[in-house]
């Protein structure tokens, strides 16, 4: 039997400082995050500035937390992996040198990991609650990765293997939750904000439009946006209640972001879809994608939506070779993995 594989897993590319240390790509021993929401919230959105100078003062805690928690030292360690991109340049350059310095004092590799790709990996992540007996997604997949900063569909033929099949062609759906978030009052961020206000109204009258972009398998939200705008301006009549301006909007991208998914994983025949990134933490949009798929959809537990330390250790295990990085890993701000 050959010993157990533990990876260090850093992530610090918006505003989460988190550390996780996960064995063999697939079982969680510790996942530790740092939120740093509270002191971006009054500016109603992330200032990068702020951010960076946070995660210098919490990452050493916050790993030493990660390896307390696993039961593990640094002798048991066999890498150190961390976000390498995309994000935030002054974000991403505390977790790679700190990465960096660690790996190098302790004689372990290095792994410089793409953040959006290793939000796939959340679903490679045994976790309670989660399909038992452990099932590993299986591949060929189509992956719906939706955050702040990206809103992504890929084709996964195998580890490493990707091909691109839409993306947003303005506003990612995380963004659009945050920006509707702040125009209703409701605060940063907006996607759990927006959910919350959401379930006041289950069965919104108000129907905002939907960016079908048929043929493409691209999305758009800015439209959805300005409509949310002129909705609460009063503009199309007397302005709706906020929660049902909120159930309306969430309907919309919930409509779009599962249609389209599931649409591209019958075309490209995947054997399971794949849903990732902070807005997979959506509750409607689990059910509406569970609902219309037509294969199995993996979806990791709200904690590993969100950004964290041990979707890219799960990453960095399976793309052990590939992402092997040498002392000059320099962070990429818009590193792209497909
Ligand atoms: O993946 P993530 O933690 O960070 C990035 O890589 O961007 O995603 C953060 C995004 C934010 O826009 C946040 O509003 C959204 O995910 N989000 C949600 C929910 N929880 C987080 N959006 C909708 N519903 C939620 N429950
Ligand atoms: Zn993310």
């Amino acid at each position: 039997m050959t010993a157990p594989r533990l990876i260090l897993g850093i992530e610090t590319s918006c505003d989460e400082t988190a550390a996780a240390v996960v064995e063999d790509g697939r079982y969680l021993r510790s996942n530790v995050v740092a939120s740093q929401t509270h002191l971006h919230a009054r500016y109603g959105g992330v200032v990068p500035e702020v951010a960076s100078r946070h995660h210098l003062e919490v990452i050493l805690q916050v790993v030493d937390a990660a390896l307390a928690e696993a039961g593990a030292g640094w002798n048991d360690a066999a890498a150190v992996a961390v976000t390498a991109g995309p994000g935030l340049s002054g974000a991403l350059l505390v977790g790679v040198n700190t990465a960096k310095t660690l790996a190098w004092a302790h004689g372990l590799p290095l792994l410089g990991v793409n953040h959006l790709e290793a939000h796939l990996y959340a679903n490679w992540i045994e976790v309670e609650g989660r399909a038992v007996p452990y099932e590993e997604p299986p591949l060929p997949a189509v992956g719906l990765i939706v955050s702040g900063g990206h809103t992504d569909l890929v084709l996964m033929r195998g580890h490493g293997d990707y091909r691109r099949l839409g993306r947003t062609r303005d506003d990612a759906a995380g963004e659009a939750f945050d920006k509707v978030g702040r125009l209703l009052g409701l605060g940063f961020p907006g996607g759990p904000a927006v959910e919350r206000a959401a379930r006041a109204v289950p069965r919104p009258v108000l129907r905002l439009p939907r960016a079908w972009l048929r043929g493409s398998d691209d999305f758009s939200f800015s439209g959805l946006k300005t409509s949310v705008l002129h909705t609460v301006r009063g503009e199309h009549g007397a302005p709706p209640p906020l929660a049902e301006v909120a159930a309306a909007f969430q309907d919309s991208v919930v409509d779009v972001l599962s249609k389209k998914a599931a649409v591209a994983a019958a075309r490209e025949g995947a054997l399971c879809l794949l849903l990732s990134g902070g807005v997979a933490a959506n509750g409607p949009l689990r059910e509406a994608l569970a609902a219309r798929s037509p294969v199995p959809v993996f979806v990791p537990p709200p904690v590993l939506c969100t950004d964290n330390g041990a979707m890219i250790a799960a990453c960095a295990h399976y793309r052990f070779d590939a992402q092997r990085a040498g002392w000059d890993l320099d962070p990429d701000s818009g590193l792209q993995f497909v």
